[in-house]
């Protein structure tokens, strides 16, 4: 099989369109060698066919394995540390006071590309961590979403390799992960009940969410995307956060110091205004 020029240019369009991920001229070899296997796993006999299937699959499952392949889901835990601190010892402090001001325990955390899960459970541990200081529970949520069902699948089993959580606090290891057989390590079902887990699309036209976001973690998805994409999802996040919430972007995902939106913090950290 082959990748004809004319492809090449349809899955560019179909993946800018569906992913807003821009891909290169020069990127032509790279989508042969990641897509042939999908195309023969799926029985097609040409990219051509490839495409109309993706376009044509209504459950979305086609798009997210190839959002998998086109896209890298590389994670760990604790990573960008720095974000980490600020979370528990600034953003966390204060918008839980102004929620406490309001007389509200409604506190709303979204991790937006959550990869296999390294992420989101950092933040939940350490979300634990803050509320056990806490007499009266609070009904504090997290959401963690991706595009990449299999990237999702792995985030709901939490099963990591054991060297994988060595940069975590002990104690945070003791408390939140069970050894296994194998050198892995499974995440304990309370830390696992405090994360849902759902697929969504960054680049959807419109945020389906219900209420909004005190704080926002949207690091290293970015990178992807190319600047109109970029600033339509800062919009959107925009209109999905409170004021005064926290984005947290990835360290090398800079939005500049103009989106009339967001005020910088400090680097790869802004607030909404
Ligand atoms: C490099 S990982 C980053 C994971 C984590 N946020 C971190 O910083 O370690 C990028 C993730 O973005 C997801 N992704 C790519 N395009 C996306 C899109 N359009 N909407 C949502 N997630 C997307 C990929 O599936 C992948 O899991």
């Amino acid at each position: 099989m082959v990748l004809q020029d004319h492809e090449f240019k349809r899955i560019r369009d179909l993946v800018y369109r569906e992913l807003g991920i821009h891909l290169a001229e020069q990127k032509q070899a790279l989508v042969f060698g990641r897509l042939s296997n999908l195309v023969n796993r799926r029985g097609l006999q040409s990219f051509e066919a490839y495409c109309e299937m993706v376009e044509n699959d209504k459950t979305g499952k086609a798009l997210s394995e190839l959002a998998n392949a086109i896209s890298t889901n590389h994670t760990f835990f604790n990573r960008e540390h720095s974000h980490f601190s600020f979370f528990e010892n600034r953003a966390l402090p204060e918008m839980t006071h102004r929620l406490r001001t309001g007389q509200s325990r409604d506190l709303r955390v979204w991790c937006a590309a959550s990869s296999t899960g390294q992420e989101p459970y950092t933040l939940a541990m350490l979300m634990r961590r803050f509320f056990s200081k806490e007499i009266t529970p609070w009904d504090a949520g997290l959401l963690a979403t991706d595009i990449s069902e299999k990237a999702l699948e792995s985030a709901r089993l939490g099963i990591y390799d054991t060297k994988d959580v060595a940069s975590l606090p002990e104690p945070l290891r003791k408390e939140y992960f069970k050894e296994l057989p194998n050198q892995k390590v499974a995440v304990s079902p309370q830390l696992k009940r405090d994360v849902t887990f759902r697929r969504f699309n960054l680049i959807n036209a419109v945020y389906p969410f219900k209420k909004p976001f005190h704080i926002v973690f949207c690091r290293n998805v970015l990178i992807y995307f190319d600047a109109p994409t970029k600033e339509k999802v800062f919009a959107n996040m925009a209109d999905n956060m409170v004021t005064g919430g926290y984005l947290f972007l990835g360290h090398t995902e800079s939005m500049g110091r103009n989106n009339p939106a967001f005020e910088f913090v400090e680097p790869a950290v802004y607030r909404k205004v």
